[in-house]
């Protein structure tokens, strides 16, 4: 359930008209419902309720420092992969002390920064970076908390470029070899293990592939155990889908009481959970603006939002609802596509959408995850306006870009 509905004819998220939004900051701009954001983080959080554990809200899937405090306030951690993100957790509020850190390619820099902010826990995908992280704590003179994570060869069944936990995919340690490299790690003086960790996929939309990831972790601690290497932390990732067209994704409910069932097997545990899409994917819309529609062989509607502004469409030919803001039954096949100069830039093809004509706005739905973080400067178009909305009142949370933006930290060299 979300925010945006329609009332006396107009879309609304909360009690705010989005052409009153408009109006204020220019088109495109994303839009984010906090009531959504606070309901959606809740359903997750407080499905763990009756178990230890930390839901660490993975950044990459909507960054802005409001969403974060906001999560943080409401006891949340983070999921970053960056050392970019963080700055962004830090600045946010976020508790060093709920931050994970995942990503096949942290550099010694990135590791350095995090093992001074005091992060939870390295969750470290290579003997490489494990080694790299040894040296980096011994010449800080600090011990870095550390969970390898497993590969555990399951499919997710979900979009080819949005799987890893299949043994083919970059991520990981294969399972296979997981116990001896732990070994490694004991007999290194400035690491600390605490954890192990896994993340199959992203848009999951049944249970069973986590459960078959959590049987195979599982077994994993059971076979440290013996080797008397004992796990405080097991983190499983994020991955749950949203309901973007016709899926029917399990509820937060439903894929909670499946991994609770399972993890009794392993007492003392603290889970790690890392969701981004089930929290914020349905939590935000980006607003756009008709410039022209024409009509040949096919009727394009051309609006004022690119790919640059949201890659899904062109990138994962990743469906997104697109509604008209003024209410309206009336509908026609159309390209949906943006400014851009290429023609992989659509938000849809070949879709029954909404007949519009100049001026008219558009939102498309389900873009609060992966929209506004994977945005570009592509065509040199400044990045788009963030807003959020309580109630009532909307703030805005991230200025629109202006030409200026654009070329910051650029020169024209002075060579001699
Ligand atoms: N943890 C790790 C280690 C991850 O790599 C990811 C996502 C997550 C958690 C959060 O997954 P979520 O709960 O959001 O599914 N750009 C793509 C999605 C890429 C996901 C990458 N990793 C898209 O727009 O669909």
């Amino acid at each position: 359930m979300n925010h945006f509905n329609y009332k006396n004819g107009l879309l609304h998220c909360e009690d705010i008209p989005l052409p009153a939004i408009a109006e204020a900051v220019g088109t495109p701009f994303y839009v984010y419902s906090s009531a959504t954001l606070s309901r959606h983080f809740k359903a997750v959080d407080e499905a763990f309720s009756d178990i230890k554990h930390i839901t660490c809200f993975a950044v990459k899937s909507c960054s802005n420092i409001a969403i974060l405090n906001l999560f943080s306030s409401l006891g949340g951690g983070a999921d970053i992969v960056s050392g970019g993100e963080l700055f962004r957790a830090l600045r946010a509020g976020v508790e060093p002390q709920k931050i994970v850190y995942s990503g096949v390619g942290k550099t010694v820099e990135e590791l350095r920064y995090a093992l001074n902010s005091r992060i939870l826990m390295f969750n470290v995908e290579s003997v490489q970076e494990l080694q790299a992280l040894q040296e980096t704590a011994a010449a800080l003179g600090c011990t870095a908390p550390v969970a390898l994570r497993i590969n555990p060869n399951v499919d997710p069944k979900t979009h080819a470029y949005i799987s890893t936990g299949l043994a083919r995919n970059k991520f990981g340690i294969p399972v296979a070899e997981a116990a001896k490299i732990y070994v490694e790690a004991r007999g290194m003086p400035n690491i600390e293990i605490v954890g192990v960790s896994c993340h199959i996929g992203s848009q999951l939309t049944s249970v069973a592939p986590f459960i078959e990831s959590l049987h195979k972790v599982i077994d994993f601690i059971k076979e440290l155990a013996a080797l008397r290497i004992n796990i405080r932390y097991l983190d499983m990732g994020g991955g749950l889908g949203i309901k973007y067209e016709e899926e029917n994704p399990p509820a937060p409910g439903e894929y909670a009481a499946a991994v609770k069932k399972v993890l009794r097997e392993v007492n003392g545990c603290t889970l790690i959970i890392e969701p981004g899409r089930v929290i914020v994917g349905n939590a935000g819309a980006l607003v756009t603006k008709v410039l022209y529609t024409k009509e040949g062989i096919k009727k394009f509607i051309i609006v004022d939002a690119g790919m640059n502004d949201l890659a899904r469409p062109s990138l994962y030919d990743a469906y997104h609802e697109i509604l008209p803001v003024i209410e309206s039954q009336e509908t026609a096949e159309a390209d949906i596509v943006g400014p851009i100069c290429e023609s992989g830039d659509f938000l849809a093809r070949g879709r029954l959408a909404p007949v519009a004509v100049r001026h008219d706005l558009l939102a498309v739905m389900s873009a609060g995850a992966y929209g506004f973080t994977m945005s570009s400067n592509y065509n040199s178009r400044p990045r788009v306006a963030e807003v959020m909305v309580r109630q009532t009142e909307f703030n805005v949370i991230r200025k629109r870009e202006t030409f200026a933006d654009l070329i910051r930290g650029e020169a024209v060299p002075e060579f001699t």
